[in-house]
């Protein structure tokens, strides 16, 4: 393996600046500057980068959803109020990390009383994607050069258009899923076998990705999965070896949780779901995470929770996550809304599919006709929209 990128991040933590966030003055256009990628990547772990921004909303997103009120007149009310909501863009596939500069364009022009709005990012296209399940696998395996591809057709090409646009604040939720899969699937071959295709991608990414207006957080899956007290020294461990190859644990601000999943914050869930967990909630694992990580000496962490989906327990099974039925959209966005956490954010657009229920098809993963999942639904990704109509007249808060 290539050790040059290790070195050049190791050896560039500290050309930091301390500059945060850049603000674009209103109307302005966000300056071009193109950064050579080899010269520095300074930490971008300082300060909450959704404290005092305004939230980018994504026209595709919101056009998605007036179009729904349109056919469904009784509902446009409240779903008008979704389509003004932002969400975070998942980057999954080389070919969509190309409309980065775009989607930053995009940002840019929604600016309003001298802020540029940040955007979130969900990058998610890691060789051997999904390693556990089916109905997310992705386009790049390892056997098929997926390594190589992976760093330089879709992490520099992101890097490169972050680069391009550093007044701008930007958000990486990276990799959901992962290494979660390493600390808890190793029995599952295909997990197995990707330990170290995982392990040197993410920390490739986190080397590129941090900037000093780009703040990183690993994904550390959710209460229901990682929440028992061995599952999160497992987690922890593998956090600190995947920092320390990327150069170090200054390089991210903190950790996404809960993302695509459905857990509630506060309300003790989990205590029906999984009593032996001592974490029957989010929030709860949020704290009880972070004094794992404290135990690895990874301090000063910060969190992003997912609430797209996540306003009422639904569940007979903490196991099953694939398109829950019932659910309903959970907290809107917002900055510092409790200890530890950035933010709450809508990081799984409400309304796209986890996976396809039909076992005719491509990715069809058992979990996506369990007795907790919608039936009809499209594959990963694709606009699902009876879940969606049922997710916003389920939301809690309501619309
Ligand atoms: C899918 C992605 C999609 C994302 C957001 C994932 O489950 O695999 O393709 O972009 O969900 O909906």
């Amino acid at each position: 393996m290539d050790q040059r990128w290790i070195l050049l991040a190791a050896a560039s933590v500290c050309a930091c600046s301390s500059a945060r966030v850049g603000r674009t003055a209103k109307g302005a256009q966000p300056a071009v500057v193109r950064v050579n990628a080899a010269v520095s990547r300074p930490s971008s772990s300082a300060g909450n980068p959704f404290e005092g921004a305004t939230y980018f909303v994504n026209p595709e997103y919101s056009n998605r959803v007036d179009a729904v009120a349109k056919a469904h007149p009784a509902e446009a009310p409240a779903l008008h109020n979704v389509a003004k909501v932002p969400t975070a863009i998942w980057l999954d596939t080389i070919e969509r990390a190309k409309s980065v500069s775009s989607i930053l364009e995009s940002a840019a022009s929604q600016a309003g009383d001298g802020h540029t709005p940040l955007s979130v990012f969900v990058v998610y296209d890691l060789p051997n994607r999904d390693c556990s399940a089916k109905a997310s696998a992705g386009e790049l395996t390892s056997e098929a050069g997926g390594e190589e591809r992976y760093r330089t057709q879709f992490i520099d090409k992101i890097a490169e258009q972050f680069a391009g646009y550093p007044n701008q604040r930007i958000v990486v939720v990276l990799e959901p899923d992962s290494l979660p899969n390493l600390a808890t699937n190793m029995s599952v071959l295909r997990c197995a076998q990707s330990d170290g295709v995982y392990r040197r991608s993410i920390a490739y990414a986190i080397s590129k990705l941090a900037m000093p207006h780009v703040s990183v957080y690993m994904d550390a899956a959710h209460a229901g999965w990682l929440g028992w007290d061995g599952n999160r020294a497992k987690i922890a461990k593998i956090f600190k070896e995947v920092l320390a190859l990327s150069g170090g644990a200054q390089n991210i601000r903190g950790f996404s949780t809960n993302v695509s999943n459905f857990n509630t914050l506060s309300d003790g869930e989990g205590k029906r779901l999984g009593p032996s967990n001592p974490c029957p909630d989010e929030l709860t694992y949020v704290s009880k995470l972070s004094a794992s990580l404290e135990r690895e000496g990874i301090t000063g962490k910060q969190f992003i929770i997912d609430t797209a989906r996540n306003g009422r327990p639904v569940r007979s099974s903490w196991g099953n996550w694939c398109n829950i039925k019932n659910a309903g959209i959970g907290e809107r966005p917002q900055a510092s809304p409790a200890n530890l956490i950035d933010a709450y954010f809508w990081i799984k657009p409400p309304g796209e599919s986890d996976g396809v229920s039909d076992s005719k098809q491509p990715r069809f993963d058992t979990a996506c006709s369990s007795a907790d999942s919608a039936p009809g639904a499209p594959q990963a990704g694709q606009w699902f929209e009876t879940y969606f109509r049922e997710l916003v007249q389920n939301a809690n808060p309501r619309f």
